[in-house]
């Protein structure tokens, strides 16, 4: 059995070991599954750059969403039985064959469903759908900013927004991201490489503004998304990918660049115009509020069971193409969920 630990920071080709690992016994609230498939986050991209401040001292494995078969459970477990397959969110440790997971991260799914698609369920879909269901709500005919709207969040905000009859402003860094958003129901792509988003939506929207941001960028880009807010609209901040950069050395420049660029702003000017900023950290939810996560994950299972959810898989790839994988995500060159297959 193994697992691959990310043994040091900065460039994929070096950064991660497979080594092999002991089995897992579980706590009396856990479960131990075996996995077939994890998936990849842009915040595994932040933790092997050096950026993200959860990440455990190295080594370690990261890694939170993984699919596969319960082997053993804990004696509080009641709802997941042994032999059972599950998507799971992990905390750490999903790029692993075994994985020891708390029971309010694990929900048992299709027998013949993609794993890919599963893994997207966890982390990506369950980060849309708090934020557009839970920490606030969308109503029908509000228009909607999406940034990055070709990763895996963004796909997966881009069908949960839908859902809801919104009208989506989706932003993406090439023309092949912007005819693809298009294709899952963008009313407007806005390359934000080539034109400046806040000017293209002015253009469209004149003063009238947009009622929700979804911002995963950071720094000047959630600023500019709060002057975009009309009366009464929110903005939920939950990524800063503008911090990692195409290059494997952690940039102290990019970061200080990245916090300068946020802002600084006063309660009263929010009361004023009846606006939110609302801030998204799952982690936090997971530790904190676990049954929330729970809840988002089975409606999640059940939407897509039904069909009512599609997502996206840019690539499923054999685990030991994680470096290549990893540089893809880092690079742009993605789009939707990557997974890697043991
Ligand atoms: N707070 C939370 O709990 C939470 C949970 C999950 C995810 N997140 C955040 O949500 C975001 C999306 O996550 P994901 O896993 O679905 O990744 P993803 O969107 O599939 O990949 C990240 C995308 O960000 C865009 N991007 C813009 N500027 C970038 C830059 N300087 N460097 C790299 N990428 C840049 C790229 O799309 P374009 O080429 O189209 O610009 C890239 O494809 C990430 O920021 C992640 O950290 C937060």
């Amino acid at each position: 059995m193994k697992a691959y630990y990310l043994v040091k920071n900065g460039a994929a080709s070096t950064a991660f070991e497979l080594q092999d690992i002991q089995a897992l016994t579980p706590g009396n609230d856990d479960v131990i599954i075996d996995t077939e498939a994890f998936g990849l986050n842009f915040a595994d991209v932040m933790a092997r750059l050096g950026y993200y401040k959860a990440c455990p001292p190295l080594p370690t494995v990261i890694g939170y969403d993984v699919v596969g078969r319960i082997i053993e459970k804990g004696k509080n477990v009641e709802e997941l039985n042994v032999g059972q397959r599950v998507v799971a969110l992990t905390r750490f440790g999903g790029y692993s064959h075994q994985v020891r997971v708390n029971q309010s991260g694990v929900v048992a799914v299709p027998e013949n469903a993609d794993a890919a698609e599963l893994t997207a369920l966890a982390t990506q879909f369950v980060t849309a759908y708090y934020s557009s269901s839970v920490a606030m709500q969308l109503h029908q005919g509000d228009h909607v900013l999406i940034q990055a709207a070709a990763g895996g969040v963004g796909t997966a905000l881009i069908q949960l927004a839908k859902r809801k009859g919104c009208i989506l402003y989706g932003t993406a860094g090439s023309k092949e991201k912007c005819d693809f958003i298009k294709t899952l129901g963008v009313d407007f792509a806005i390359n934000y490489r080539e034109v400046d988003f806040v000017e293209a939506i002015k253009k469209i929207r004149g003063d009238k503004g947009i009622d929700v941001v979804f911002d995963s960028i950071g720094g000047d880009y959630v600023k500019k998304g709060i002057k975009l807010l009309a009366p009464g609209g929110r903005i939920a901040f939950f990524g800063a990918a503008q911090i990692a950069g195409a290059g494997n050395e952690k940039s102290l420049f990019r970061q200080l660049k990245t916090l300068w660029g946020f802002g600084k702003y006063r309660p009263t000017q929010f009361f004023a115009e009846s606006q939110s900023v609302i801030g998204v950290n799952m982690l936090k939810i997971g530790d904190f509020k676990p049954q929330i996560i729970q809840s988002c994950l089975k409606d999640l299972v059940k939407l897509y069971e039904a069909g009512e959810i599609k997502p996206v898989v840019g690539k499923m790839f054999e685990h030991n193409q994680l470096a290549e994988a990893h540089e893809l995500l880092q690079k742009r060159q993605t789009m939707g969920k990557l997974t890697m297959k043991w």
